[in-house]
C-alpha cells in the first residue's frame, strides 16, 4: 500500500529544525517547559510518598481480633523467650502464665508484622522485574526534579545578577523562599534513609540472640522481617529525632511545592488558586502526620516489638 493511500497528503515533511526532537529540545530548555517538568515530576514523587506512607502505616496494630496464626506465632515466641531469659523464669514460675500474658499483649503486633512483611515481600518478590522498573523510574523522577529545579533557580539568578534593593519576594512565604534548601535536606535525608533501611548500615537490631543486621532479620514464615526492622530503626532516639525533624522540613517543602506544581499545570484563577493552596496543605500535612504517627507509635509503645 502506498503512503498516499494512508495519508492523502503524503508523509509529513518537517521544515529543517522543526522536527519533534527539535521541538522537545526547545521546549525542555524553555523556562515554561522546565517549570512544567519540575511540577509534573514533583506531583509524581508526591504520589510515591503517599503510597509509601500507606504501606508503612501497616506497622500499626489493628483493632480487629488477631488471627489464630498471629496468636500461634506469639505463643511460639513466648516459649522461646521464657526458655532463654532467666529473669522471665523468675518472674513467671509457670511458663504457661508468661505465654498467656505475652499472647494477650503482643498478638496484635504479630498480626501487624504479618501485614507489613507480606506487603514488603509482595513488592520485593511478586512484582518481579516491575520493581526494578519502578525503582529506576523513581530515581529518574528524583534526579530530573532536582537537576531541572536547580537549573531554573540558577537561570533566575543570572537574569537578576544584582539582588533587588527592596526584597520583591517579601510577600512570598518562608516555604517558597527556602525551596532549594528544604530540597537539599530531603536529598540528604533520602541518602541517609536508604543507608538506614534499604542497606541496613546504620545500626544492627538488638535481638535476644544478640545484634542482627536489619537485612538478616527473618519472620516466622522465613520472610524478611521489615516489621522488626522498622521498630528497631525507631528505638534509637537520635534516629527518631532526625526523622521527625526531616518530616517537618518535608512538610514545608511540599506545602509550597504541591500548590506551585498544580498552578504551573493550570490550576490558576480566582477559584482554582485557593483550591491549589488547600490541596497543597492538605496533602503535605497528611504525609507529615502519617509518617509522624509511624515514628511516634514506636516511641509510645503502640507498635510493639515481636522479638
Ligand atoms: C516515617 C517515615 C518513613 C518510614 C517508616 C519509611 C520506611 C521505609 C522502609 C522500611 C524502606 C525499605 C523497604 C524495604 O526495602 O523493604 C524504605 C525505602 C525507601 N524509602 Fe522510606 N520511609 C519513610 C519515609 C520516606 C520518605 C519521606 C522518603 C522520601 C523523601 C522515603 C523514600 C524511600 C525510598 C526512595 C526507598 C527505597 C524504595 C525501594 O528500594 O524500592 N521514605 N522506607
Amino acid at each position: 500500500m502506498s503512503t498516499a493511500a494512508i495519508n492523502p497528503k503524503g508523509p509529513r515533511v518537517y521544515a529543517p529544525g522543526n522536527t519533534p526532537s527539535a521541538w522537545a529540545g526547545t521546549y525542555l530548555t524553555s523556562t515554561v517547559g522546565q517549570k512544567i517538568l519540575v511540577g509534573l515530576t514533583g506531583i509524581l514523587l508526591v504520589g510515591f510518598l503517599v503510597f509509601h506512607m500507606i504501606g508503612n502505616l501497616k506497622v500499626l496494630p489493628g483493632f480487629e481480633e488477631p488471627s489464630e496464626k498471629a496468636k500461634a506465632h506469639a505463643a511460639e515466641r513466648a516459649v522461646e523467650k521464657w526458655k532463654s531469659e532467666p529473669e522471665l523464669q523468675q518472674r513467671y514460675r509457670v511458663m504457661d502464665d508468661y505465654k498467656s500474658a505475652f499472647v494477650a499483649e503482643r498478638a496484635r503486633a504479630f498480626e501487624a508484622q504479618e501485614h507489613l512483611n507480606a506487603y514488603a515481600a509482595f513488592l520485593k518478590h511478586n512484582l518481579g522485574a516491575l520493581i526494578w522498573i519502578a525503582r529506576g523510574g523513581l530515581l529518574l523522577l528524583f534526579v530530573t526534579h532536582l537537576v531541572v529545579a536547580i537549573r531554573l533557580r540558577l537561570k533566575a539568578g543570572e537574569a537578576r545578577p544584582v539582588g533587588y534593593v527592596t526584597q520583591r519576594t517579601a510577600q512570598a512565604s518562608v516555604a517558597a523562599k527556602t525551596m532549594l534548601w528544604t530540597g537539599v535536606v530531603i536529598l540528604l535525608f533520602t541518602v541517609f534513609h536508604l543507608a538506614h533501611y534499604t542497606a541496613g548500615w546504620i545500626k544492627p537490631a538488638q535481638t535476644p540472640n544478640g545484634p542482627v543486621h536489619y537485612l538478616d532479620l527473618k519472620d516466622p514464615d522465613g520472610r524478611h522481617d521489615a516489621y522488626s526492622m522498622v521498630i528497631a530503626g525507631f528505638t534509637t532516639p537520635w534516629v527518631s529525632v532526625l526523622y521527625i525533624v526531616t518530616q517537618a522540613i518535608l512538610l514545608v517543602h511540599l506545602s509550597h511545592g504541591i500548590q506551585s506544581s498544580l498552578q504551573t499545570l493550570g490550576l490558576v484563577g480566582k477559584r482554582f488558586t485557593p483550591a491549589a493552596k488547600l490541596l497543597g496543605w492538605g496533602i503535605a500535612s497528611t504525609i507529615f502526620f502519617g509518617n509522624l504517627v509511624i515514628v511516634m507509635s514506636v516511641w509510645l509503645g503502640w507498635a510493639k516489638p515481636v522479638l
